[in-house]
């Protein structure tokens, strides 16, 4: 089993003095043998982050890039100023983005082309709606989501992470059945898997809800390679307990 990768989301929260608080308790409490962890947070406190975070094992990165190199965009960050920051990681196509900004699947696939090609690992978030889900077009969806991807960044496919993360359960409480997102996982895993030859180096994460109490279930599935967490991750407590059940999972395996 691969070591797992927990990834927090913090979406649009913080503050300098609560990051601060947060950072102390993660470093404080992070056992690098347990996972890989990284903090994706709103570009004003990347800095922040760095400043705290430089030698300590956790990683850190955005929550979102721009599709352009540079130049006059408006309200937009570049891959290039990412990595200035020290990023390693930025997330691509969060269904939040997908849905409260429209992007499509190609524009998300040039957020990703753009990151690798800043030397920044993209996180390209997948996952269906309830109704597609309940007219049996979960595949259909994250197979079209990825393949947009799969198909701009062609051999570099093997240096992205994937997160599938279902609409209906990110942020609702309701996670994802271990079943349930195994299955998925296992499609995603079969189409890297076909488009380059190999897969195993890819992790793929879920999201959607998991927490300290339901990520040990979720992590011990064989193609469940971590997490991408949002509420969970913005207390030290949850999410290093998270972390820890991705250790407890390696070692029963
Ligand atoms: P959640 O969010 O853990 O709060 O459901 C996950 C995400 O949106 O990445």
């Amino acid at each position: 089993m691969r070591k797992k990768l927990i990834v927090g989301n913090w979406k649009m929260n913080g503050s300098l003095a609560a990051n601060a608080e947060l950072l102390a308790a993660l470093k404080a409490g992070f056992d690098a043998a347990q996972a890989d962890l990284a903090l994706c947070a709103p570009a004003p406190y990347l800095l922040q982050l760095q400043a705290a975070l430089q030698g300590s094992g956790i990683a850190w990165g955005a929550q979102d890039v721009s599709a352009h190199e540079g130049g006059a965009y408006t309200g937009e960050v570049s891959a290039a100023m990412l990595r200035d920051c020290g990023c390693r990681y930025v997330i691509v196509g969060h269904s939040e983005r997908r849905q409260y900004h429209h992007e499509s699947d190609d524009l998300v696939a040039l957020k990703a082309q753009r990151a690798l090609a800043a030397g920044l690992t993209p996180i390209v978030c997948v996952g269906e709606t309830l109704p597609d889900r309940e007219a049996g077009r979960t595949e259909f969806v994250v197979k079209r989501q990825l393949s947009a991807v799969i198909h701009a960044v062609g051999h570099c496919c093997s240096e992205i992470v994937v997160a599938y993360e279902p609409v209906w359960a990110i942020g609702t409480g309701l996670s994802a059945s271990a079943a349930q997102a195994q299955a998925v996982h296992a499609v995603l895993r079969a189409q890297l898997r076909a488009a380059t030859g190999q897969a195993e180096r890819n992790r793929i994460l879920y999201g959607g809800s998991m927490n300290a109490a339901n990520a040990a279930e979720l992590l011990r599935q064989p193609d469940v390679d971590g997490g991408l967490i949002g509420g969970a991750s913005l207390k030290a407590a949850s999410f290093l307990s998270i972390a820890a059940a991705g250790l407890a999972v390696l070692q029963t395996n």
